[in-house]
């Protein structure tokens, strides 16, 4: 079992505290992508479970071994970064086999792994060629090579398609997905970017300012999030957020004209204000009215946005499909269906059930 466990991990740099007491397992053969804006601690995070970061507090597992205050290289995991550092005077081979010949490791047991490594990554017309004859996306695959070769039992990846465009980007999220499924083991990967992790994960950590915010696989965010930053943070484009106020047990929405919600969710007290989240995909746009203004519709092919501005001053995002044609500059109407209506306190901003 190589699974990884946090048991109230701390990281402090002086005085200021970055992790605050994490709790997490993830499962052996698991990919787990921590997600988050700049600056959460994702990658201090995933660098305590290397080893390059010491962890104040707290205790890291990897399988049933104490990793905590281990040297790196006993941990039995490898890491790829956002920069390649690749050795430019070395062929792609050499890079790839240098961290094993370093380590001592027979010549042909160096040439058997490399070869498969290169397989998996499909590099093998590019072996003898540097560094620099290479597009991004393959210095990176050699990068990931290097992991692979040392045969690790975790992997650990810290953003690593963010110097790629986003074409590449796209080519390499679904390479990494298959590197996955080919070797099954268990994966951590940092994104700040949701769709990465929406696509790639089987379970996602969403941080915020050192703190777990929420755990659970794409789709439960998704459709299930614990609080308003998850439920902003996942989904793209991101959830619509108006004010509400409570009603005769409902919730009466100004911006939306006066729109009341019918809704069985435990609310605040009569007259009382809060959060109602709305995402894009469940609301439908219509001429007519005149509280709310189509701005600007952005085309994309298959969907387009509409962006929209209240007469309260707030804004909302549509999607929309089909190619029913609104001028910009038109007064509309917004509807959904009542229970696709998320509500959150207005003070703490946790989900109300
Ligand atoms: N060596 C350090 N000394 C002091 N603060 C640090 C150090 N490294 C990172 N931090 C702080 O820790 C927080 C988390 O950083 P980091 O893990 O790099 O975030 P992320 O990878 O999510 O962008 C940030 O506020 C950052 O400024
Ligand atoms: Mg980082």
């Amino acid at each position: 079992m190589t699974g990884v466990t946090l048991s109230k991990a701390v990281k402090k740099y002086g005085d200021v505290q970055v992790i605050h007491n994490i709790d997490l397992q993830i499962e052996d053969g698991e990919f787990c992508v921590f997600v988050g804006p700049s600056g959460c601690g994702k990658s201090t995070l995933l660098r305590m479970i290397a080893g390059l970061e010491e962890t104040t507090n707290g205790q890291i597992n990897i399988g049933s071994r104490d990793v905590t205050h281990m040297d790196p290289s006993e941990r039995g995991v490898a890491m790829v970064f956002q920069t390649y550092a690749l050795y430019p005077h070395m062929s792609v081979e050499e890079n790839m086999g240098f961290g094993l010949k370093m380590n001592g490791h027979p010549r042909a047991e160096i040439k058997e792994k490399v070869a498969e490594a290169s397989r998996i990554l499909q590099l093998d017309q590019y072996l003898s060629r540097k560094p620099k004859a290479l597009s991004g996306g393959q210095r990176q695959r050699v990068a990931i090579g290097r992991a692979i070769v040392r045969g690790p039992e975790v992997f650990l990846f810290d953003e690593p398609l963010s110097n790629l465009d986003a074409e590449l980007r796209v080519d390499m999220r679904v390479e990494i997905a298959r590197l996955h499924k080919e070797i099954g083991a268990t994966m951590i990967y940092v994104t700040h970017d949701q769709v990465e992790a929406m696509t790639l994960a089987d379970k996602i950590v969403v941080l915020r300012a050192g703190h777990v915010e929420q755990v659970g696989s794409p789709m439960e965010l998704y459709q299930n999030p614990d609080n308003k930053f998850v439920a902003g943070f996942i989904g793209s484009p991101a959830m619509n957020f108006l004010d509400g106020i409570v009603s005769e047990g409902g919730v009466t929405v100004a911006a939306l004209g006066g729109r009341r919600i019918e809704t069985d969710v435990a609310l605040p007290d009569e007259d009382n204000p809060v959060i109602v989240g709305l995402r894009p995909q469940h609301l439908r746009v219509a001429e007519g009215g005149s509280d709310i203004a189509l701005d600007l519709r952005e085309r994309l092919g298959g969907v387009s946005y509409d962006y929209l501005a209240t007469a309260t001053g707030e804004k909302i995002i549509v999607e929309t499909r089909g190619d029913e044609a609104i001028a910009e500059g038109t007064a509309v109407t917004v509807d959904f269906d009542d229970p696709s209506a998320y509500f959150f306190d207005a003070k703490t901003e946790a989900r109300l059930r």
